[in-house]
């Protein structure tokens, strides 16, 4: 039997078309921004694979571009807000002007994590942008300077999140099919 990716999504949340036009607003607001700078974006890996390469060309001022890549989503995770760093940044940032770039703040755990770790670098500023915020469950308040879209309480998948490390490649945000996030193994 074909499989597509595509036969597991219930309903699409974000089209290709409407990620692109939200994507190059934002560009425009860093642009605008940043006249003058050139900072760094640090993005999260690998969630934010498709933001950051969609939000980087929307971007008119020089950047630079970096990943930390973190231990993936788990309950260890949620409940301590530590995570493991599996590849630090490549540079110092120190002096620099940081724009954090994530995928989907929930929590807050993960990104207060984070945010520590780049902090004490001593940036000279340091911002988050997040492609999707996930309100209902924040634990910790950090300020986010650019935000893509507001995501209600369900999980989504595609533009590079993942679910067990699939649907990355769908080109839309999409909500899982309850029988694949509640049911039996595929
Ligand atoms: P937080 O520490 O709870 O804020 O965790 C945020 C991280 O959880 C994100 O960077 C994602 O990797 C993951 N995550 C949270 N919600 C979703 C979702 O709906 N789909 C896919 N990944 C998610
Ligand atoms: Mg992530």
């Amino acid at each position: 039997m074909e499989h597509e990716l595509s036969d597991d999504i219930q309903q699409v949340f974000l089209s290709a078309e409407a990620i692109q036009r939200r994507v190059q607003e934002l560009g425009q607001a860093i642009s605008h921004d940043y006249q003058g700078k050139k900072p760094v974006l640090v993005g999260a890996l690998k969630g934010v694979i498709c933001f950051m390469a969609d939000l980087l060309r929307a971007i008119t001022v020089p950047v630079e571009v970096d990943f930390i890549a973190i231990s993936s989503y788990s309950a260890e995770a949620q409940e301590q807000g530590v995570v493991r760093v599996v590849k630090d940044l490549d540079r110092p940032i120190t002096g620099r002007h940081v724009i954090f770039i994530e995928d989907v703040i929930d929590t807050g755990l993960t990104l207060n994590y984070l945010m520590s770790s780049l902090r004490a670098r001593q940036p000279a500023s340091l911002e988050v942008c997040t492609f999707l915020n996930r309100g209902s469950r924040r634990i910790i308040n950090i300020p986010i300077r650019y935000k893509g879209f507001d995501l209600p309480d369900y999980f989504v998948v595609g533009y590079g999140l993942d679910y067990h490390e699939g649907y990355r490649n769908l080109p839309y945000v999409g909500i899982l099919k309850p029988e694949i996030l509640f049911g039996k193994n595929s």
